[in-house]
């Protein structure tokens, strides 16, 4: 289990999280675009409200002033019918800031999201990622399995 660096701490996103570094840690990822703090408001409470299946962890910088959001990852747990009732974790969108990679952040919040998902009782827990990234989730004990399908709407 990789420790944080020192200063640096991982906790759930926050309501008030609009202007601390979360949406431009996700820009390293995608496309995020222009949210404003209503719309991230509005969507923040409708995730808030998928009570037990939706997680948002970041990890936070507070070693600068003030604290910046640096790493990011989300966790869905899917119920289903199949496996007894069984449920799927499926990890999101996970990223750290361009400056702070190769600290072991990115390891750290795959360990707890895939933690969280075994608490919350997911028999597995999937991805989908790029070939470059494949190395990456290899280290965090992922192997791969399946083929991706996407159409694009
Ligand atoms: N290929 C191979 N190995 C890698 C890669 C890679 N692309 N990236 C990191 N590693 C290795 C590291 O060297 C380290 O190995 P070590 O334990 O031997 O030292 C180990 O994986 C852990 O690396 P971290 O330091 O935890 O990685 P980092 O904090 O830099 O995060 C991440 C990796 C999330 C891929 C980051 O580079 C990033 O944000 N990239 C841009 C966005 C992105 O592609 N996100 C993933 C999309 S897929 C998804 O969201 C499901």
């Amino acid at each position: 289990q990789a420790a944080l660096p020192e200063g640096y701490k991982l906790r759930a996103l926050r309501r008030t999280d609009y202007d601390s570094g979360f949406l431009d840690c996700l820009r390293v990822l995608t496309t995020v675009g222009d949210i404003s703090k209503e719309q991230w408001e509005e969507r923040y409470d409708w995730i808030a409200r998928q009570d037990g299946s939706y997680f948002i962890l970041v990890v936070e910088d507070t070693n600068t002033s003030p604290p910046r959001i640096v790493g990011t990852g989300a966790l869905l747990a899917e119920r289903k019918f199949i496996h007894n009732l069984g449920s799927v974790g499926h990890i999101e969108d996970i990223a750290v800031a361009k400056d702070q990679q190769g600290k072991k952040l990115g390891l750290r919040i795959i360990q707890a999201l895939d933690y969280i998902a075994k608490r919350v009782g997911c028999y597995k827990t999937i991805l989908d990622c790029s070939e470059h990234n494949e190395g990456f989730y290899v280290k965090c004990g992922f192997r791969r399995a399946g083929l991706e399908m996407a159409h694009y709407h």
